[in-house]
């Protein structure tokens, strides 16, 4: 039995005052842990104040990022041991944004993952692809390269805790999803290939949401899906409202 995910990323938005109301007000209206999980990934220098904000509540806090050094000289970046010595359970690793503007390759999101489970932590990896690539075909090429990539080294123990991502960025931020069947299509691909690369029993426990535009009148067929164990929102993650109604697609 996978337990649904609903995660969302707040990306570089909202103040520590924003996020402590947000957190505040959401925790308490949270479903429980044990039928569904909720988290929330936020800036680095946003979490501590919302772990206080939540203090013992439903809301996972969770991270957009981390380094995959644990401590040293790399001015600006986050060390995955802060993150976990801050209780954290998620770092999203692999977004596209942090492939397109940071420029992460595939063998940085490689350490990433490496870093995050060497703390005791859990990534949530995420896959993106192109319009282009789909139109030409290569899409699917270029998912299982990334989630291969990704995962190079990562024992059998280390993935069947993994949640992976399937982002198309054609469908982030643009207001436009993919189609029900189109997810399901992408996250059923994923899962494929956590079972060439492991195994049937490690593919079936782990989780994979998608992400892309998911709202509160698209999560409920989204979650219907067999391959969707949950959603990555980011614009309908920013306001409390929509982020509960993510949360309650069941209702
Ligand atoms: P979006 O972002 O929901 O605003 O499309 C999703 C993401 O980037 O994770």
């Amino acid at each position: 039995m996978r337990i649904p995910l609903i995660a969302g990323n707040w990306k570089m938005n909202k103040t520590v005052t924003e996020a402590v109301t947000f957190t505040k007000q959401v925790t308490d209206q949270l479903p429980d842990p044990s039928e569904v999980e909720t988290a929330i990934a936020a800036p680095a220098i946003l979490l501590q104040p919302m772990i206080d904000a939540n203090s013992g509540g439903r809301l996972q806090v969770a991270a957009e990022n981390c380094y995959y050094e644990n401590e040293g000289a790399y001015t600006g970046e986050t060390s995955p041991m802060a993150l976990k010595d801050m209780g954290l359970h998620y770092v999203i690793i692999g977004h596209s944004e942090r492939r397109r503007y940071f420029n992460e390759t595939d063998d940085i999101i490689n350490r990433k993952v490496h870093a995050v489970y060497n703390n005791a932590m859990v990534p949530i990896l995420c896959c993106d692809e192109t319009m282009g690539r789909r139109e030409s075909g290569e899409h699917v090429h270029w998912v299982v390269s990334q989630v291969t990539a990704a995962l190079k080294g990562i024992s059998d123990d280390e993935a069947k805790k993994l949640v992976i991502a399937y982002e198309p960025s054609w469908a982030i931020g643009s207001g436009k999803s993919a189609s029900f069947d189109q997810a399901e299509e992408g996250c059923y691909l994923i899962r494929q290939t956590v079972a060439d690369l492991y195994s049937d029993e490690i593919a079936n426990q782990v989780r994979v949401l998608y992400g892309g535009s998911v709202n509160p009148d698209n999560v409920k067929g989204l979650m219907a899906k067999d391959n969707i164990d949950g959603v990555l929102a980011g614009g309908a993650s920013l306001k409390e409202e929509t982020f509960l109604q993510l949360t309650q697609y069941k209702n």
